[in-house]
């Protein structure tokens, strides 16, 4: 046999062994999870110290002062603080995939359910803030909310390396483990209801702000979001967008090759666009971006050309998700964009250096932005 036979079906091997290992500890994980039965609380000390030991690891990652609770004595904890602690973001959750949603060839939707007994303890999301998506046996990788209610979250995916492919790879009814809702969220500022907002985002990029764009509608605050691709087979979320009321939404689709909406870039189409009014209105507008960190640039140009507020959605390699390793360290400000972003405002994104220009690879060392 050909050694690349030989590979190829030695890779396959250990691929399915790896996908069947790391279901198995997620599902045995959920297991777990659920026997927590929150009834039990108040007779069962040994599941309280349980908590707490968990608690206390969770704390320290939030950063929450640990000297203001007795957690030597657990007695001093009422229930609801104990739940209040589990609480916390940076717990690795077990959740059961219920939905998976094909949006183009390489880009899918998975929507999982975080609802379940121990589960309850998720923080409710905003729109902006991303999850930590962890593959045992794989890897643990940034991803937006793209969408959530009370029952569910959904994550957006473009497969570009090992674990976004495995990730695509999973079914309805397995198990990926979840730490999260993580970072800070697109931030209303007290004037936004005089605003004019635009929401404009390009390839994936477009996933924080489909969570954003349900967010604006719930609350019935209109808004024009410019959606860019490459070509029409990657325009996602095209009929979920058809679904939003047209009198509160205006809707610019775009790709570079024409084949969908008006043809350019989402940032090219905005400058376009912006010329139908005038120097009064455009001082109204307030606008929210994601997507490539070039095109995010180029907006931001023209947005301090013409004094309008922005916040950027950026993204950096990642390792803790949680301030830990720095590799996502924006110079010269040293801002964190999982902590500390990853949405900035105008503010901020005139003081960073990096942004537009530079990321750090895995090692920490700067390379050029795409
Ligand atoms: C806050 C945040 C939110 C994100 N939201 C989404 C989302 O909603 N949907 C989505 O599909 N992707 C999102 N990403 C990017 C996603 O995390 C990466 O594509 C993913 O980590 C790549 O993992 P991989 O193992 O498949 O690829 P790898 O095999 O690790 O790498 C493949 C390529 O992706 C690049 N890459 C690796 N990690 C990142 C990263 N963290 N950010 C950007 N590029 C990276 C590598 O440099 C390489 O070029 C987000 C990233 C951040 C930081
Ligand atoms: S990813 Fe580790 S500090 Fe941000």
């Amino acid at each position: 046999m050909p050694i690349t036979h030989l590979n190829d079906s030695h890779r396959k091997d250990s691929d399915d062994k790896k996908k069947i290992i790391s279901n198995e500890i997620l599902k045995d994980l959920y297991r777990k999870d659920n026997e927590i039965d929150s009834s039990n609380l108040n007779q069962n000390s040994n599941l309280i110290s349980q908590i707490k030991l968990q608690n206390v690891k969770s704390l320290k990652y939030s950063g929450e002062n640990l000297e203001n609770y007795d957690l030597k004595n657990s007695k001093t904890i009422r229930n609801e603080r104990i739940f209040e602690l589990i609480k916390t973001e940076n717990t690795i959750r077990t959740v059961k995939i219920k939905d998976i949603i094909k949006e183009s060839k390489i880009i899918k939707t998975i929507v999982f359910n975080i609802n379940n007994q121990e589960n309850q303890g998720f923080l409710k999301p905003r729109a902006g803030q991303f999850v930590m998506i962890w593959v045992p046996g794989v890897n643990e990788i940034p991803m937006s909310i793209s969408g959530y209610d009370n029952n569910y979250w959904s994550v957006t995916v473009k497969s570009v390396g090992e674990c976004t492919r495995e990730i695509q790879n999973l079914k309805i009814g397995d198990f990926i483990g979840v730490r999260g809702p993580l970072g800070n969220n697109f931030q209303y500022p007290n004037d936004y209801k005089e605003k004019k907002i635009i929401l404009i985002g390009g390839g994936i990029g477009i996933a924080p702000l489909r969570c954003l764009a349900f967010e604006l509608h719930e609350k019935n605050i209109p808004f024009v979001l410019i959606a860019g691709a490459t070509c029409s087979n990657d325009s996602i979320f095209t009929k979920d967008f058809k679904n939003l009321n047209p009198n509160l939404v205006e809707i610019v689709y775009c790709t570079d090759d024409g084949s969908y909406g008006s043809k350019g870039v989402a940032s090219e189409v905005f400058k376009d666009y912006i010329q139908n009014f005038s120097k009064d209105e455009i001082s109204r507008f307030l606008v929210y971006t994601c997507g490539p960190e070039k095109m995010m640039y180029h907006i931001f140009q023209i947005c301090e050309k013409f004094k309008i507020d922005i916040q950027a959605s950026l993204e950096r390699i990642m390792r803790c998700g949680c301030g830990i390793c720095g590799l996502c360290a924006l110079d010269p400000l040293g801002l964190l964009v999982c902590k500390d972003g990853p949405v900035f405002s105008s503010n901020d994104l005139r003081n960073l250096e990096d942004f537009g220009k530079y990321k750090r690879d895995l090692t920490g060392k700067k390379i050029p932005v795409d």
